[in-house]
């Protein structure tokens, strides 16, 4: 078996080698080198874009304004921004795209860039806490308001309550390699080399933008240099590059600076978040109250629809959600690994930490006295569930019963420990996969899906080889075209249990070809005896009533979720309000682990992950220009590895999930950066009696609450 082996990733020496090549290392002959100019200013009218300047720069070719572009076809989603820039006057953005310089070379593209010059007419901007709020649109894909039950009442009746608000910063993705498009027209087709997390995104997008046939567009994406998210959805380079290579008749490249992947594509937008939440004395919960706000686009909407957590977490008799839009005067901000139930379990679960205080229970106990054993809003049955163990397992790993026998105080340190639940919901996509046995003994897997980062490939040929009976070195993959077999996105922490799926059926396909040839033992000899080069299948995973999506279990008798629980030990310096990540335990109930080094490696960088969004990352709009302060990775605060302790424990429980997908496995990819937060400012509080309740949790607001000597 090499399911359950801990397998190093099959396409780590093509990386580290650096044969593997990335989008904009793809350079057809003849390709210009394409720069965006982006509005100089969050809000106001586009006068004039002047040129000429930029045209006497050496090796500079053309510079394409808004009347050089054609009008886009109306775009739908998967376009993340569906008002595309270069269409208009207005400018609803700092950053947004006025112009685009075509040079012969990217440093004769940039110095054009640098000449030319932008007239507007500058208007007041909307900036945070000054926009207006509004209820997003509905039907809304996640996210809906609930009622249900009689919230008043439970808040009433409950003998602790806590009502705080939550605050979490704006924070850019920042994939190492930003987003870039290389696009090449011949005989009136299209190639595409892009970095994308869902290459099947990108042509009916363009397509539409461009007035074209989607079967026209090819997208060859094999590796994409981290994606998180910003490269999810199609974003509007994508379809300025293939505007640009189409009027200059040559291919363009556009690879986007570091300074516009923070304006140019998505991030997670500043949210605030009102809990009401109230038990018993047992803490058993009377009522939970959930209302938030995220920030937005002034003419594009996303809803961060993090109010999913609230809705599925605990057993409560009365839960009410509400969502709400702030819109601004800034670029769109988009999901970023984790969305939804990441800034959700923000919110959430601090309020169960302050709770567990208030009824001066465990914050542990609090937790098992509120497990939900069907799902609350739906009444579902889970699919499978085994919190409870991760609970149980995560804190004999921790030793979480036993940690005020640990010493407090350790050399300028405090020690606190704070948990939280974890939990994503359950994305599911149809996926489809061609697998090809030979008469040679080997395998090849066809499939048109993504590598980011997270050792998907070698996933996937474990599960063949498997399937097939075979070693893995046997088993080999083609993906990263769209002239694969189409499979689903490498988002929504959705792609294992979709293209794995895909690929088991399409095995058990072959399997049964096979019996038909007479069966036996060794799949060469069979091929071989009945004269055959080849058996090959094609597996479809698809969902009930033929959907495009299902989250939570949408569709079947069951809902679905991945859960875990994380407990973290924190050192807070009170002289500097500095901060130590000193160790962490990770406890996840995710189904089935195919692999058990690449599910760790997804999970450690999760926990890491939320270190940084609770201690450090944060993108802020300077409230006088609207524009964002830092646009460069210098300005921007991650953990590096001097911030992360080697005593991170990362362990899954034993599961197999029947039901959320033919491989036993559910989502675990984004489930570790869950609850992490909650739990650092739940141990900043046991260490120091200070509570941050906005994040990142920066020194200055830590010595701001703490009594001066
Ligand atoms: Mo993740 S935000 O689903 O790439």
């Amino acid at each position: 078996m090499s399911i359950g082996q801990a397998i190093s990733r099959i396409e780590g020496v093509a990386k580290v080698t650096g044969r593997a090549k990335y989008a904009a290392d793809h350079t057809p002959p003849g390709t210009l080198h394409a720069v965006l100019v982006g509005a100089p200013l969050a809000c106001g009218r586009l006068l004039e874009v002047d040129a000429s300047a930029a045209l006497r720069v050496r090796g500079v070719t053309r510079v394409l304004s808004a009347k050089d572009m054609p009008r886009f076809g109306a775009v739908a989603p998967p376009a993340a921004v569906l008002n595309l820039p270069l269409q208009g006057e207005r400018i609803h953005h700092e950053g947004e795209p006025v112009a685009i310089v075509l040079g012969e070379s990217p440093a004769a593209a940039e110095a054009g860039r640098a000449a030319v010059i932008v007239h507007c007419e500058r208007a007041e901007p909307l900036v945070l806490g000054a926009g207006e709020r509004e209820a997003p649109p509905s039907p809304r894909m996640l996210g809906d308001d609930l009622d249900m039950g009689d919230v008043v009442h439970g808040l009433s009746v409950a003998q602790a309550r806590v009502e705080q608000t939550y605050v979490q910063a704006a924070r850019h993705h920042n994939p190492m390699e930003t987003s870039g498009t290389v696009a090449l027209f011949e005989n009136g087709k299209l190639t595409l080399w892009d970095s994308v997390q869902a290459s099947g995104n990108v042509p009916p997008v363009v397509a539409a933008a461009l007035g074209m046939k989607a079967e026209d567009i090819r997208v060859i994406a094999p590796h994409t240099g981290g994606g998180f998210g910003v490269k999810g959805y199609v974003w509007p380079h994508q379809i300025l590059a293939a505007a640009a290579a189409r009027i200059l008749g040559r291919p363009v490249k556009l690879h986007l600076r570091r300074h516009d992947q923070f304006v140019c594509a998505g991030y997670q937008p500043w949210m605030s978040q009102s809990i009401k939440i109230g038990a018993t004395a047992q803490g058993a919960l009377t009522a939970i109250d959930h209302a938030i706000v995220n920030t937005c686009a002034i003419a594009d909407t996303h809803l961060e629809p993090s109010s999913e957590a609230s809705k599925t977490m605990y057993a409560a008799p009365a839960i009410r959600t509400r969502q709400w839009l702030e819109r601004i005067n800034i670029n769109l901000p988009t999901a970023m690994r984790a969305p939804v139930e990441g800034p959700g379990m923000w919110a959430l679960e601090s309020a169960m930490n302050e709770l567990a205080l208030e009824l001066d229970m465990d914050p542990l106990d609090l937790r098992l006295a509120g497990y939900a054993e069907r799902d609350p809003h739906t009444g579902k049955p889970w699919s499978s569930k085994k919190l409870r163990e991760a609970y149980e397992e995560g804190a004999r790993l921790y030793g979480w019963r036993t940690r005020r026998e640990r010493p407090r105080q350790d050399g300028p340190w405090r020690v606190g420990h704070g948990m939280a639940t974890c939990s994503m919901g359950s994305f599911r996509f149809p996926g489809g996969a061609r697998v090809r046995l030979r008469a040679d003994g080997t395998a090849r897997i066809e499939a048109n899906t993504h590598d980011i980062g997270t050792g998907m490939q070698t996933v996937f040929c474990q599960i063949a080889a498997d399937a097939l009976g075979l070693p893995l070195a046997s088993v080999s993959i083609d993906w990263g075209d769209t002239n694969l077999r189409a499979s689903g996105p490498v988002y929504g922490s959705s792609a294992t249990g979709g293209t794995g799926s895909a690929i088991a059926l399409a095995c058990r396909d072959i399997k049964a070809q096979l019996g038909a040839l007479g069966g036996g033992n060794d799949p060469a000899v069979i091929l071989r005896r009945a004269g055959r080069a080849e058996v090959a299948a094609d597996g479809a995973y698809t969902l009930p009533n033929g959907a495009l999506f299902s989250a939570d279990g949408e569709g079947t008798p069951y809902a679905m979720r991945s859960w875990g629980a994380v407990f973290v030990e924190v050192g807070v310096d009170p002289e500097l309000g500095v901060l130590r990540l000193r160790r962490a335990v990770g406890a996840y109930s995710a189904g089935r682990i195919i692999n058990p080094k690449t599910a760790r490696s997804q999970m450690t960088g999760g926990i890491i992950w939320g270190w940084g969004k609770a201690t450090m990352e944060e993108s802020v709009q300077d409230p006088a220009s609207g524009c964002w302060l830092a646009k460069n990775l210098s300005n921007v605060a991650v953990p590096v590895n001097a911030d992360i302790p080697t005593d991170i424990t990362i362990h899954f429980v034993d599961e197999y999930d029947e039901h959320a997908s033919v491989i036993g496995s559910r989502g675990i990819g984004e489930l570790g950066a869950t609850g992490v937060d909650a739990a650092v400012a739940a141990a900043i509080h046991d260490a120091v009696g200070v509570r941050v309740r906005d994040l990142p949790i920066l020194p200055w607001k830590i010595l701001e609450s703490l009594p001066r000597a």
